[in-house]
């Protein structure tokens, strides 16, 4: 009798055991991590140049793969698909943004009115909706066509009037120029209207850029013992909002001065932006979000594009070749784009080589899963479009500038 009872719990044990094993493997698992020692070795690389270690990692530990530093899991995604799969795919899941909690408390105010920053929630879709069709849209693209190639001639005006030799800041000319189709789209004035100047809006860019964490994943955030311990950069949220106010500063006389002139009629994107109820705070934010998402990318593409361009003259000399062919003596205008296809393709190949958002952080709002492999709700999710141009299974010489 007592043997029988033995053999029962044996079985009902082993029962148990192989339940247990058959749960764990069709339990979807983490994507794989490296080893603590190889994130020890790899450490000081993460924190000055995260998109090229990352990249390195998913050469060894696949395109998609997890790391724990500290408390925070994050997930990092280096090849096409699975950026497909983050960011068509299942987009609604993992479409939030991560912020640091010590910036939530400083910047309250900020972060819930900002494009860039806050969650994807109704005040989110609300204002993503007048950006694409009061601004971006086709309508509006192709209304402000003479405002934009104004701002390109006198560009190009200014270049000429350089003396032969004098070196020319290429980033500092497209921002201050895109600066200024900004206001004129805005607040229908030229750069002098604001109260800042140029070098100044694009030193408090740059800082804002470096303080926030645009470039996707920050050391600090995660292990900011061992940042200190190595001597990295510094993240001052107080800094955040001194910069953010300054900027704001330049301009929020001219939002307060049109509201009690009780403008709202449309005529620039102000009005408009005031004729669809929006709070003063909620207007700011907006403006500062696109100037800054607007400037940036078109500054550092145009300058990495004149980098590559002098690094290869004979790519430079066939450019030079599809522009005179088209503009034949012709003042340029947006219509002679579609011709330009030499052009099209050394824009798409900077836009490879250097992307103008390298990492996109992003944030899984639920739980989901992504190629067979466990995201958990909470968990940053990073985009490296920086290891997808340089892909060596996707692109032959990855590292060339292809002609
Ligand atoms: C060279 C041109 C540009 C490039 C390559 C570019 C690229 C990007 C990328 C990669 C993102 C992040 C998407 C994500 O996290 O999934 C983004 C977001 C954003 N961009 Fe741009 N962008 C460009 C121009 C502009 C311009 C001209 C504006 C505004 C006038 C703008 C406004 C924004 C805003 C507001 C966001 C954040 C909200 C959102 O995700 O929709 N961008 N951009």
């Amino acid at each position: 009798m007592e043997n029988y009872y033995n053999y029962s719990l044996c079985f009902i044990f082993i029962l148990i055991l192989l339940f247990l094993t058959k749960q764990n493997k069709s339990k979807p698992k983490l994507p794989p991590s490296p080893s603590l020692w190889t994130m020890a070795c790899n450490l000081r690389a993460l924190m000055h140049a995260p998109h090229s270690t990352l990249a390195h990692l998913a050469r060894t530990h696949g395109p998609l793969l997890s790391l724990r530093l500290g408390h925070h899991l994050t997930i990092i995604a280096s090849s096409s698909i699975t950026a497909e799969s983050i960011l068509k795919t299942n987009d609604r899941d993992l479409s939030g943004r991560v912020i640091h909690p010590s910036y939530q408390y400083n910047l309250r105010g900020f972060i819930e009115h900002s494009l860039v920053w806050s969650q994807p929630n109704d005040q989110w879709r609300k204002l993503r909706r007048i950006l694409h069709s009061e601004l971006l849209g086709q309508r509006m693209m192709k209304a402000q066509t003479w405002i934009r190639e104004k701002k390109v001639v006198e560009m190009v005006k200014g270049l000429k009037e350089r003396k032969e030799g004098e070196v020319v800041d290429v980033g500092q000319v497209v921002f201050e120029t895109m600066l200024s189709l900004f206001c004129e789209l805005v607040f229908s004035c030229g750069l002098e209207g604001l109260g800042m100047s140029g070098s100044e809006f694009k030193k408090d860019f740059w800082r804002l850029l470096e303080l926030m964490g645009m470039g996707g994943f920050k050391m600090e955030d995660h292990v900011p013992f061992l940042v200190k311990l190595f001597g990295g950069g510094k993240r001052d949220s107080d800094s955040v909002e001194v910069v953010v106010n300054r900027v704001i500063g330049s301009w929020e006389g001219i939002v307060s001065k049109r509201r009690s002139m009780g403008s709202g009629s449309g005529s620039d994107f102000l009005d408009i932006l005031l004729g669809c109820g929006l709070s003063e705070r909620q207007i700011n934010v907006l403006l500062l979000d696109i100037l800054i998402a607007g400037t940036d990318t078109a500054t550092t593409t145009i300058e990495w594009a004149m980098s590559e361009l002098i690094k290869h003259p004979e790519t430079m000399s066939k450019l030079n070749q599809d522009l005179q062919q088209v503009l034949l003596q012709e003042q340029e205008q947006e219509s002679h784009l579609p011709q330009l296809h030499y052009l099209h393709a050394c824009i798409k190949e900077t836009f490879r080589l250097h992307p103008p958002a390298p990492l996109l952080p992003h944030c899984a709002l639920e739980s989901c899963q992504l190629m067979g492999y466990k995201i958990p709700k909470g968990c940053q999710v990073i985009v490296n479009t920086w290891a997808i141009g340089r892909d060596p299974k996707v692109w032959k010489d990855p590292l060339e500038f292809l002609q």
